[in-house]
C-alpha cells in the first residue's frame, strides 16, 4: 500500500508533510560518504542523472533497510530532484520498503494460480505463526512477511520467495520450515538461481554492486544449478506431439520455432564475424560516412537475429528518436516523434503501421 498524504508513514518517507516524523529507529546505521561515492557511481553510468534513482534507492536500502527520510534526502541532493519527487518514486514500488525491515523479505504468492494451489493457506499460516500480518516485521528483526501479486513463477506454483530469490511449489509445511530455518539465521538454498544473502545483500546487488570476490564466483552464483523441469516440461510436450508456435508476423519459420532442433547460428557467427550481444565487438569500418558509434548501431540491428532484437538495437540506434522526457540536442525536452508512433507501440499509431527508422523495426525491447 502506499503511504497516504498526510500519514506519518508518508511524513517520513518524503519529510515534506506537516504530520510528525516517525523517529528513526536508534540502531539505524547512518549514511556515510561512502554511500555517496557509491551513489555517484551508480549516475556515472547514466547518461541522464535522474535515470539513476532506482539503482540508488535500491542503494540507500542497503545500508538501513528501507529508504529513509535520509535516503530520500541523500537521492535529492545527488540528482537535484526534490524530495517529493524521490518519494513519489519510494512509494511507487512495492520493492522500496518505506519502514524498516527485517533481515529477510519473505513474500508468498496469493496471486489466482498459487492461491488455488495453496498460497493463500501458505500466508495465512506464516502470519498466524511470525504473529505479524502484511508488511509487517517479527518482533526479533528476523522476517517482514508481505503477499505479493504473482512473483513470475506461475509454473512453480505455490511460490514462496525470500529476499527475492525463488523457493518453488511450497505447501504450508516446507515454507513453516524454511521460515524456521531463516529465524535460526541459516540460509536454505533457493530452489534456483544464487544464494541466498538476506534482503540488504540483495538490495546491494540490485543497485549494480556485485556481493561476490570476483567474476568467476559471480557466475557460479549466477549459473547454480536448479530445478527448471516444469518451464521445460511445455517445451517438451509440444516437441513430443510436433507442435510449434505460428510463426512472427514478417518472419520464415525457422526450425527452432518447429521445435526440430537447435537454430542455426547466425551468418555472421558461421562467418567467424564479430557479433554485438556474443560478447564481441562490432568494428566500424569508418569509410561509409557515418560516425563509428551510428555503423556500429547499424551493425548491431543488422546482426539481430529475431524481430524482437532487431527493434530492441534499432530502439538503442543513435539515430532513433528521443523518448519523450529526455533533453533533445537543440535544448527541448521531449520527443519529435508523433503521438502513437513512439517506439513500444508497435508502430500502430493513427496513420497505421510506422517505421521510426526505416527498415529497423518499430518496437523497443524491453
Ligand atoms: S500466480 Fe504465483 S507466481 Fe504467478
Amino acid at each position: 500500500m502506499s503511504a497516504l498524504p498526510g500519514s506519518p508513514e508518508a511524513a517520513a518517507t518524503t519529510g515534506l508533510d506537516d504530520s510528525p516524523v516517525l523517529p528513526a529507529p536508534i540502531d539505524l546505521p547512518p549514511l556515510t560518504e561512502q554511500t555517496r561515492i557509491e551513489a555517484r557511481e551508480i549516475i556515472a553510468r547514466y547518461p541522464v542523472a535522474r535515470s539513476a534513482l532506482l539503482p540508488m534507492l535500491h542503494l540507500v536500502q542497503s545500508y538501513q533497510g528501507y529508504v529513509s527520510p535520509e535516503g530520500v534526502a541523500l537521492c535529492a541532493e545527488e540528482l537535484r530532484l526534490t524530495k517529493a519527487e524521490v518519494g513519489a518514486v519510494a512509494t511507487f514500488y512495492t520493492m522500496y520498503k518505506r519502514r524498516p525491515t527485517g533481515r529477510h523479505i519473505v513474500s508468498v504468492c496469493t496471486n489466482t494460480l498459487c492461491a488455488v494451489l495453496g498460497g493463500q493457506r501458505i500466508m495465512d499460516a506464516l502470519s498466524a505463526d511470525l504473529g505479524v500480518h502484511h508488511d509487517e516485521t517479527t518482533a526479533d528483526g528476523s522476517i517482514t512477511l508481505e503477499h505479493a501479486e504473482c512473483l513470475a513463477a506461475c509454473d512453480y506454483a505455490p511460490v514462496v520467495t525470500v529476499d527475492y530469490e525463488f523457493y518453488d511449489q511450497q505447501d504450508v509445511e516446507s515454507a513453516r520450515e524454511l521460515v524456521a530455518a531463516l529465524r535460526r539465521g541459516e540460509k536454505p538454498h533457493p530452489t534456483r538461481g544464487a544464494p541466498l544473502t538476506d534482503f540488504r545483500g540483495i538490495s546491494r546487488q540490485l543497485a549494480g554492486f556485485s556481493q561476490h570476490p570476483d567474476q568467476a564466483a559471480a557466475a557460479v552464483a549466477v549459473d547454480a544449478p536448479g530445478n527448471y523441469e516444469p518451464t521445460l516440461r511445455g517445451l517438451r510436450l509440444a516437441a513430443e506431439r510436433g507442435e510449434s508456435a505460428p510463426p512472427m508476423r514478417g518472419r520464415e519459420p525457422e526450425p527452432a520455432d518447429t521445435a526440430e532442433g537447435p537454430r542455426p547460428p547466425h551468418p555472421s557467427q558461421a562467418q567467424g564475424g564479430p557479433r554485438d550481444g556474443a560478447g564481441e565487438t562490432v568494428r566500424p569500418s569508418g569509410d561509409t560516412g557515418e560516425t563509428p558509434g551510428q555503423e556500429a548501431a547499424d551493425a548491431r540491428v543488422a546482426a539481430a537475429d529475431t524481430p524482437a532484437e532487431k527493434a530492441g538495437a534499432a530502439g538503442a540506434h543513435p539515430d532513433a528518436p528521443e523518448p519523450a522526457g529526455r533533453r533533445l540536442p537543440d535544448g527541448r525536452e521531449g520527443t519529435d516523434t508523433p503521438a502513437g508512433r513512439e517506439p513500444g507501440t508497435g508502430g500502430q499509431g493513427p496513420d497505421g503501421p510506422s517505421r521510426t527508422i526505416e527498415g529497423r523495426g518499430p518496437a523497443r525491447r524491453r
